[in-house]
């Protein structure tokens, strides 16, 4: 792993502001402090946990990231949550394109591409996802597919700014499925990726789908795979803690 690894826990919609502080001081003392000074580790809960994770994780080197952002800046845009509005409470990252976004509430890639203008223009860093179908998947069409959505989702943003991003790639068929995909396949899949827009090659680029501490040394170990965006694992303290203590010692081995 030659870049610095990145672990991200994407709560999904789970824990309220109350669990999540009891998430979080778990998590406070499931991860030794060392680990830090190698590895990013970010806590993505839902919009209405942020202030509590964001008391919560005060005086220790945890960050703070949202799980979807609007495009717009402010408005007549009923339930939407603007940048400036996550800024307030010391967020650092949005995850961007999830694909449960894309199912459910019908994100496409123009508008996803404008979520990811707008972070950028904010300082916000995207954690852009991508990923293919199971469909597509058997099909051999998993690079076509993602290599399009990334060049979507970075149409027109300048290649300093693609470089500060972070990419997930996530095949659709492995979230939530308890089966990732294999290392090999997952690190030749986020090769594609890297060269599919100027600047993604120097940004960090993780997997996402099922990683959990029984197969994340593995996935960590490729050069390729920079880290993880954990789903149901990043639920529990101590399987979040063991995924970043492999990535911890992934960058040890490189
Ligand atoms: P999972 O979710 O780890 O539960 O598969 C990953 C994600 O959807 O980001």
């Amino acid at each position: 792993m030659t870049r610095r690894p990145f672990i991200a826990g994407n709560w999904k919609m789970h824990q309220t502001g109350a669990s999540a502080r009891v998430l979080v001081a778990e998590i406070r003392a499931a991860i030794p402090p060392h680990s830090y000074a190698n590895v990013d580790v970010v806590l993505c809960p839902p919009y209405t946990a942020l202030a509590s994770v964001a008391q919560a994780i005060a005086g220790s080197e945890l960050q703070l990231g949202a799980q979807d952002v609007s495009a717009h800046e402010w408005g007549a845009y009923t339930a939407q949550i603007s940048a400036p509005m996550l800024l307030e409470f010391g967020t650092r990252y949005v995850i961007v394109g999830h694909s449960e976004c894309r199912a459910y509430f019908d994100q496409h890639d123009e508008q996803i591409n404008a979520k990811v203008r707008r972070c950028l223009q904010h300082g916000l860093i995207p954690i852009v996802a991508v990923g293919e179908t199971h469909e597509e998947h058997v099909a051999g069409k998993a690079r076509e597919r993602v290599t399009g959505q990334i060049r979507e989702a970075f149409a027109g943003v300048a290649s300093g700014d693609v470089e500060r991003a972070v990419v997930a790639y996530e095949p659709l068929w492995a979230i939530g499925s308890g089966t990732s995909d294999t290392p090999e396949q997952a690190a030749s899949v986020i090769a594609a990726i890297r060269s599919a827009v100027p600047g993604l090659e120097r940004a960090r680029c993780l997997y996402g789908g099922s990683m959990k501490p029984e197969n994340a040394a593995a996935l960590l170990a490729q050069p390729e795979i920079d880290g993880g965006l954990i789903g149901g694992a990043s639920l529990n303290a101590h399987s979040f803690a063991q995924i970043v203590d492999h990535a911890r010692k992934a960058v040890a081995a490189s």
